[in-house]
């Protein structure tokens, strides 16, 4: 079964084709975060406007590359939430459109199993079962995976998402959108323990999430260096690694625990904060001790994509799912 695959729910138009025999075909990704840095966060109305300009002439690059005809799709997947709502509606109109005019079955699916079933595109796929931590801008959660479409909530963040602290902590460093990467480069040359912030409720049993008060400790870090006319480039470096430390030391704890409580040896690791560095070096140490595994996306499909949202769409469709009615979108939606 060849399945087109649409994401467009945030500031990325991605379109993928998957192929359940052969696996990924060909993709293709149009990032807005140009357009968007220059407003130091995603602009929703813009962030639609530009899925509508981008979407059509992908899908003809991804078939044109896999060097295949609109007539060869056997079904559609798109991303119907969570996400932006007019961002999301250009990915279910353009993907309910087409599937209706080929006469195929269309899916409508949940970006976070996207994510979560990103490292099923690799070589070495993780079997099921596995522990997933989802670590992206709007999400920080650990799921107890068992099946396709068995997902079991074991902790989330209560307040901020981790890349969205990275974001907020970003903005305060003056560095620019998205603030993940820019904060791991400035920490690379931060000095480690000249600061060291807390990690948030890993004082009590749980699996839970809060980066909140970390934002606030950061904040009140560089006001105290303002006061102190000590705010140079190694101190706002060693803000971003005390900060970085604190995030990655937090997440690593509790994956630990999770793997712990279900008894599993396999980790899942997806979300565009699965591309950080210090993130991978942690848990590798943390995971060897538990002779656990950790399996991560490729690096170009840790952040949004359409590879994912294709093959998610694919796993369900062959199982028989597809959308009846009209399309649907959901941005608030729980996996
Ligand atoms: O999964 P994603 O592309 O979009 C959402 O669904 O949110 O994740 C984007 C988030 C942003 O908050 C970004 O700052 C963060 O992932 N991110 C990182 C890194 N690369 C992206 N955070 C920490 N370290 C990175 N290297
Ligand atoms: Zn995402």
């Amino acid at each position: 079964m060849r399945v087109l695959g649409i994401e467009s729910s945030c500031d990325e138009t991605g379109v993928a084709l998957y192929d359940t025999e052969s696996g990924l075909l060909a993709d293709a990704l149009f990032s807005q975060i140009d357009m968007h840095a220059a407003y130091g966060g995603v602009v929703p109305e813009l962030a639609s406007r530009d899925h509508v300009r981008r979407l059509l002439p992908l899908i003809q690059q991804v078939l044109d590359d896999a060097g295949m005809h609109r007539t060869d799709l056997d079904a559609i997947a798109y991303t119907a939430g969570p996400g932006l709502v007019g961002a999301l509606m250009v990915g279910a109109s353009t993907a309910h459109g087409m599937a209706r005019a080929l006469n195929i079955p269309v899916l409508g699916v949940h970006h976070m199993e996207g994510h979560l079933l990103a490292p099923m595109l690799e070589d070495n796929p993780p079997a099921f079962p596995f522990v997933a931590l989802l670590v992206s801008g709007g999400h920080t959660q650990l799921v107890q995976v068992e099946g396709i479409g068995q997902y079991t909530l074991m902790g989330e963040s209560v307040d901020d998402a981790a890349g969205e602290a990275f974001d907020k902590v970003a903005k305060m460093l003056d560095l620019p959108y998205p603030g993940g990467p820019s904060v791991s480069a400035l920490a690379a040359s931060g000095a480690p323990g000249r600061f060291r912030f807390p990690r948030p409720m890993t004082d009590r049993p749980g699996l839970d999430f809060s980066f909140s008060g970390l934002k606030t400790h950061t904040m009140t870090t560089l006001k105290a260096l303002v006061r102190d006319n000590a705010l140079d480039e190694q101190a706002r470096a060693d803000v971003a690694r005390a900060f970085e430390e604190a995030v990655v030391d937090t997440l690593a704890i509790k994956c630990r625990r999770a793997l712990k409580a279900t008894g599993y040896r396999r980790l899942v690791v997806a979300g565009g904060v699965s591309a950080n560095k210090r993130l991978r070096d942690s848990l590798g140490n943390a995971l060897h001790a538990l002779s656990a595994e950790v399996f991560y996306p490729h690096p170009r499909f840790c952040t949004d994509n359409g590879a994912m949202i294709a093959l998610a769409g694919a796993l369900r469709l062959s199982q028989g799912e597809h959308d009846t009615g009209t399309m649907h979108t959901t941005p608030r939606w729980p996996l």
